[in-house]
Parts: structure tokens; C-alpha cells; sequence
């Protein structure tokens, strides 16, 4: 069994492989390159070939700005499988957006630095990967360097987001309060995703007005960062976005420190890393939840709610041992029943959760992985292993789904995942755990 799964994920990657070297996350649904996508799917290709790991960053990373910036999708080819494509987002409005790849002007959780690192200790030609490390690590510090200097107007070390679609946690409940602050206009537009999958599990048409109109307002403003920072309804510190760029900021320290040189930017991401790390221990942990949480920097409040987001700084070394201890027993408590598959992406005992809708109740492999990373760091192996296990069920059960029904009950009834199939990152990530 595990055998034959192990080579359908590397079929699956194979076949979303794309002759201009990097990797759609899936047929249909979505036919361009995404962010925080590439990142997952670089460490998948990583255990068993590594030259399309190295084409899907180096892709990735060619479409950087010259501020540094990464947007979250690069429209390598004309597709009209998708909406909001190149001619809604327009991100050619920005002086400093890249010319030679359409893209959309928002970005993606910070991926790159530590997939560059796990690059390097997965590969048997060490010498190989760290000569790409050596040639590319420099655009992915600029891309730290761009977060820190325009996504932090107050100086905490903690960076935004300025739309639901930078978290990667699109339509998450997190949102539901924000969207009540905002009354967008009504967009007449073709919807395409739900030509490729049941409605039931995708964003609602009201959704869609509020990400369209933050978009809007950012062109208005040619996406310039301090309009955006003093305009956006959408103004989030999120912990999952913070926690990957904290981890990302290590693996950079890590890899400079490999190749030798460069203390002027081991010192910078070490000042960096400090400030974040305490500012995130302050401001984003909630006492009374025992998680960590989101705080909406536009109407300054805390968003106090539970979500998988809530333990993704396990994957960054960022709780103490008695924080961590706290939150793993919140997740233990609200997600982790016997009727329930880990992870949750919402507080299930919550009347938001919906175990079939996007990221408002089901698991998804990427967040289990981090999970299971940070688990093993702080020595919980026996969750750690539990998190893996139902990941591996989950996947042998349905298939590479995008996501998954957390309710052990549903699949009684039925045994389908949801969204998008033949995934990318449910296919790349897989590889990495049983390698593990
Ligand atoms: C979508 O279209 O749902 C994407 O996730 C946006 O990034």
C-alpha cells in the first residue's frame, strides 16, 4: 500500500510538473504557480529529484520584484480556468513589480527560507544544493528584508497581511468580523472554481465582493505599501504568516552560516528574529484560549479565536515549554477526540466550524506537517505520531485530496476529500513524512 501511494504522490507531481519548471498545485482548479504551494512542493521533489526542486524555487524566486517582494501567484500562462486572473489584479501598477511575469500584487506565507534549508538536508549531493543555496539565498533575505521594512509600520517585529489571500487560510471564520466592518460593492463576475468543485465547499459569492474590493483598493493606490498599511479594511497579524517567516529567518541564520561570510545579514536577521519572537510572545498569545491568535491591526483588536494557526508557532521554536504545553492540551481538547482526525483548520466546538468548507473546518496536509515538526521539536512524539498517522489515513483513505473532512463519522457515510485532486502539496509532503 504505502509503496504504491509513494508513486502515485510522485505521479501526482510529476504530472502537475510544467514544461516552464514549476508546479501547478492542481488541474483545473488551479493552473498557475503559487507561493507558499512551491515551497511544499520543492521539499516533495526534494526527496527524488532535485532538479525540479531547484526549478520550482528558482521559478518562484524569478518573478521577485526588485523591493524584494514575492507575489502569491505567477501567471506563467494564460488560463481561463481561474478568477481573479492578471487582468483583475493588474499588479503592474506597482513601479517595482516584475515586468516580465504577470503576477498579482498580495504574497503567501514565507516559505522559502527554511524549505531551502530542508532542501539541503535531504540532499545527498550536498555540495550541489548548497551551491543553488549560495546563488539564491540572497532573494529570499530580500524578501525578509521587504517584509520587515514595509509590513511592520510599528516597528514590533510582527509583519501583516493586507488580504485573507496572503494568510493562505482564505476564508477562514478569523474573517467573518472583519467582513462586517466592510460593505463592498456587488462585483459582477464569473466565478471558475466552482465550475471545478462542489460550491458547498468553496467561498460564498459575498466572500468573494470583500477579497475583490481590498484588491481594488490597493490598485487604486498602485499598490504602494503605506497606502495600503493606512487604507486596507484588511489589516491582520497572523501567527501562521509570522510563525513561517520566524522560521524562515532561522534557516536563513543556519544556511549563512554554512556557507560563511555575510555577518552583516546574519546579524540583521538575528536582530530581526529577537524582536519578532518577543513582540509574538506578547501580543499574539491569549491567556484565556491558551493559543495563539490574530490580532486585526485595522480595528485593533484581538481576534480571538482557536484555529490550526493557533500551533503553528510549535513549528517555530517560538512557545516556552509551559506555552507549549498549554496549547498542545487546548488542541487536545478542542481537536483531537477520538471521532476527529487531526487537525482541525477551525475550533470545532465552535458554531462556526463547518468540517466540509474550505478553511473553516477541515484538515489540510500542510498544517499537519508543521504540526508534526513542531510536536516532534518540543518532544511530544506521541502526538507528533498521531498527526502523522491520520495524515497517512486521511490520504489512503480518499486520495491526494486539498482537504479533508475531520469527522472520523463522515467517512461512514462517504470517503471523499474535498476541493481540488491529485494535490500538489498533499502529494509532496506526503513523501517528506514517510521519509521521515
Ligand atoms: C483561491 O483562488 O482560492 C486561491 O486560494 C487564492 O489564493
Amino acid at each position: 500500500m504505502a509503496t504504491d501511494l509513494k508513486k502515485e504522490a510522485q505521479d501526482i507531481l510529476n504530472d502537475n510538473f510544467q514544461a516552464g519548471g514549476y508546479t501547478i498545485p492542481c488541474k483545473g482548479l488551479y493552473p498557475f504557480q503559487w507561493k507558499w504551494d512551491s515551497g511544499f512542493i520543492a521539499l516533495g521533489f526534494a526527496h527524488y529529484d532535485m532538479e525540479k526542486a531547484k526549478a520550482e524555487m528558482k521559478t518562484l524566486l524569478d518573478a521577485q520584484w526588485s523591493n524584494g517582494f514575492i507575489p502569491h501567484i505567477v501567471f506563467h500562462q494564460k488560463s481561463d480556468s481561474y478568477f481573479p486572473g492578471p487582468d483583475f489584479h493588474q499588479a503592474e501598477l506597482h513601479p517595482l513589480s516584475n515586468k516580465q511575469y504577470p503576477s498579482t500584487g498580495m504574497t503567501q506565507p514565507p516559505v522559502l527560507g527554511f524549505t531551502l534549508e530542508k532542501m539541503y538536508k535531504i540532499a545527498k549531493d550536498k555540495t550541489d544544493v548548497l551551491h543553488f543555496i549560495k546563488e539564491n539565498i540572497g532573494r529570499v533575505y530580500d524578501n525578509h528584508n521587504y517584509f520587515y521594512k514595509n509590513r511592520d509600520p510599528k516597528n514590533e517585529g510582527l509583519v501583516y497581511i493586507y488580504h485573507n489571500w496572503e494568510s493562505g487560510t482564505d476564508n477562514s471564520p478569523l474573517w467573518d468580523d472583519i467582513w462586517e466592518t466592510m460593505n463592498p460593492p456587488e462585483y459582477t463576475f464569473e466565478r471558475r472554481d466552482t465550475t471545478h468543485v462542489d460550491a458547498s465547499q468553496r467561498p460564498s459569492k459575498r466572500e468573494y465582493d470583500h477579497y475583490l474590493h481590498i484588491i481594488d483598493i490597493a490598485k487604486e493606490h498602485n499598490y504602494d505599501d503605506a497606502k495600503i498599511a493606512e487604507l486596507s479594511p484588511f489589516l491582520v497579524q497572523d501567527p501562521l504568516f509570522n510563525a513561517m517567516l520566524i522560521k524562515s529567518n532561522e534557516a536563513l541564520i543556519d544556511l549563512y552560516k554554512i556557507i560563511g561570510g555575510n555577518e552583516d545579514k546574519v546579524a540583521q536577521l538575528e536582530q530581526w528574529q529577537a524582536k519578532s519572537m518577543a513582540s509574538f510572545n506578547e501580543k499574539l498569545y491569549d491567556n484565556e484560549l491558551g493559543a495563539y491568535i490574530h490580532y486585526d491591526l485595522r480595528n485593533e483588536r484581538p481576534i480571538q479565536f482557536v484555529s490550526s494557526s493557533s500551533f503553528s508557532p510549535l513549528f517555530a521554536g517560538i512557545p516556552t515549554k509551559e506555552q507549549a504545553a498549554t496549547i498542545i492540551k487546548t488542541m487536545m481538547d478542542k481537536f483531537g477526540g477520538d471521532d476527529m482526525y487531526l487537525c482541525a483548520s477551525f475550533d470545532p466546538t465552535h458554531e462556526r466550524f463547518n468540517p466540509k468548507k474550505y478553511w473553516r473546518g477541515p484538515v489540510w496536509i500542510n498544517l499537519n506537517w508543521m504540526l508534526y515538526y513542531g510536536l516532534l521539536d518540543y518532544g511530544y512524539d506521541d502526538i507528533a505520531a498521531r498527526v502523522k498517522s491520520d495524515s497517512i489515513e486521511l490520504l489512503s483513505k480518499v486520495g491526494f485530496y486539498e482537504y479533508f473532512n475531520p469527522m472520523k463519522a463522515a467517512y461512514e457515510v462517504e470517503q471523499k476529500g474535498y476541493g481540488g485532486g491529485n494535490f500538489s502539496w498533499s502529494a509532496a509532503l506526503y513523501l517528506d513524512l514517510i521519509n521521515n
